[in-house]
């Protein structure tokens, strides 16, 4: 039986070499002239400049003097350069294709230069079969985000943050319902939109908006969001309110994300904290209270950010329970930390501690 599965499992592998090496181009006709005409669209311009993240990180201690784009970072040139007509679109830059049927299931464009705007008769909405697109770092020049991306039902990952688009963010992604991850980041998103894109895009796993203005949106309305969520990014948003104690204890939550959320307030579940977290920036907030003694429960914590995030008191003991802890922020924290031998000793050695 099992060595019969084995001669099965050969004889695929050789129709697969087989079918790999009588057929020279893989990519469907119809889909490289789509790329083609996309590519065709736009002209190009290298808008990007990280230069100003790297001054602004060595000269500034504040994150909230460092703009939300100099999060991302991608390798930057003109990635269409090798689309060509008469060559396989399967091997070119961005491209990833289905190894059987040929269709482009994947495209990533982002810092590809792409100056220019995405027009509802976009070849782009022909690519049915797509299930990643990212079109991150690019400039299309404060355009409006079209509603016809819901063409693209197979969406698992969309990313089309930091892309200069304009206007609210259509109604429309939000049946996009594969979707397991969305960023958004620097865009416009109507409160009702979110409310749509929380409650109809269960499949979310990683949800990144930052620098989205969402001081109209009340935090409880995060209580919603899909328990499958295992990162959440909101840096800079705006929030303001008190943010739900569940967003701490949610079941699959290992990046959390809330950075220079000035306004926004919140405390620490006290006990009982079981929570898969690994990274928490909670800095520029308004949390209050004292550092709780259950933050030794995050036993998967390893990065902790608590820079400016408003609390008080002293550091809890506990903290030493956090053996998988590299990265701990404290600095201008209010709580009054006596960086006592002690203090240090309760830290494993290897834990960079950032503190001004
Ligand atoms: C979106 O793309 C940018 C650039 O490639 C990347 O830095 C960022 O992490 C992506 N967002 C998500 C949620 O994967
Ligand atoms: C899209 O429509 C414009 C006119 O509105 C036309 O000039 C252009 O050729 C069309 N593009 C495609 C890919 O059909
Ligand atoms: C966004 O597009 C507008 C209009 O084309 C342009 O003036 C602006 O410089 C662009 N912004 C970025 C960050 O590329
Ligand atoms: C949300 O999902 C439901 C059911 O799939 C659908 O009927 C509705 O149109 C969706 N709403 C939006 C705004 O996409
Ligand atoms: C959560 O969603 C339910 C319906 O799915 C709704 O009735 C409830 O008001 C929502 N809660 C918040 C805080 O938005
Ligand atoms: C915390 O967990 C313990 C043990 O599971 C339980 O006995 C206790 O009631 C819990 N406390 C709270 C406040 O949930
Ligand atoms: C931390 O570990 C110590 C033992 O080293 C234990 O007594 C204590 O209960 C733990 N604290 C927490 C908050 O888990």
């Amino acid at each position: 039986m099992g060595c019969l599965t084995l001669a099965y499992q050969l004889l695929f592998l050789q129709l697969l070499l087989l079918y790999s090496q009588t057929s020279a181009t893989l990519c469907s006709y119809d889909q490289s002239i789509a790329l083609l005409q996309f590519k065709q669209h736009f002209s190009y311009k290298n808008f990007l400049s990280y230069y100003y993240c790297d001054w602004a990180r060595e000269r500034s201690f504040q994150f909230s003097e460092i703009p939300p784009y100099c999060d991302g970072r991608c390798p930057s040139y003109r990635k269409t350069m090798s689309w060509k007509e008469d060559t396989d679109c399967c091997s070119w830059d961005g491209v990833t294709c289905d190894i059987l049927t040929g269709h482009v299931i994947a495209l990533d464009l982002s810092c590809g230069w792409l100056h220019g705007n995405i027009p509802s008769n976009s070849s782009l909405f022909l690519l049915h079969h797509l299930q990643r697109l990212n079109l991150a770092f690019n400039d299309f020049k404060l355009s409006q985000v079209s509603s016809d991306f819901r063409q693209l039902p197979s969406l698992t990952h969309l990313n089309l943050s930091n892309s200069n688009f304009s206007g609210k963010i259509p109604t429309e992604i939000s049946h996009l319902s594969n979707l397991v991850s969305l960023d958004l980041s620097v865009s416009e998103l109507e409160t009702a939109v979110f409310q749509e894109l929380v409650q109809n895009l269960t499949k979310l796993t990683e949800l990144r908006l930052d620098g989205v203005d969402m001081s109209t949106i009340v935090p409880s309305f995060l209580t919603n969001l899909s328990y499958s969520l295992t990162s959440l990014s909101l840096n800079d948003c705006g929030l303001q309110g008190n943010i739900p104690d569940h967003i701490f204890r949610s079941p699959n939550l290992q990046f959390l994300r809330l950075r220079g959320n000035f306004d926004l307030k919140g405390v620490f579940p006290k006990v009982n904290w079981s929570s898969p977290l690994k990274f928490m920036d909670v800095s520029d907030m308004s949390l209050s209270g004292e550092l709780p003694n259950s933050i030794g429960d995050l036993m998967s914590l390893y990065h902790l950010r608590l820079y400016y995030c408003n609390m008080v008191g002293s550091i809890p003991m506990s903290l030493g329970n956090l053996t998988q802890l590299t990265y701990l922020s404290l600095s201008q924290v209010t709580i009054s930390v006596v960086i006592s031998h002690h203090f240090c000793q309760i830290l494993s050695s290897s834990v960079i501690l950032i503190f001004q």
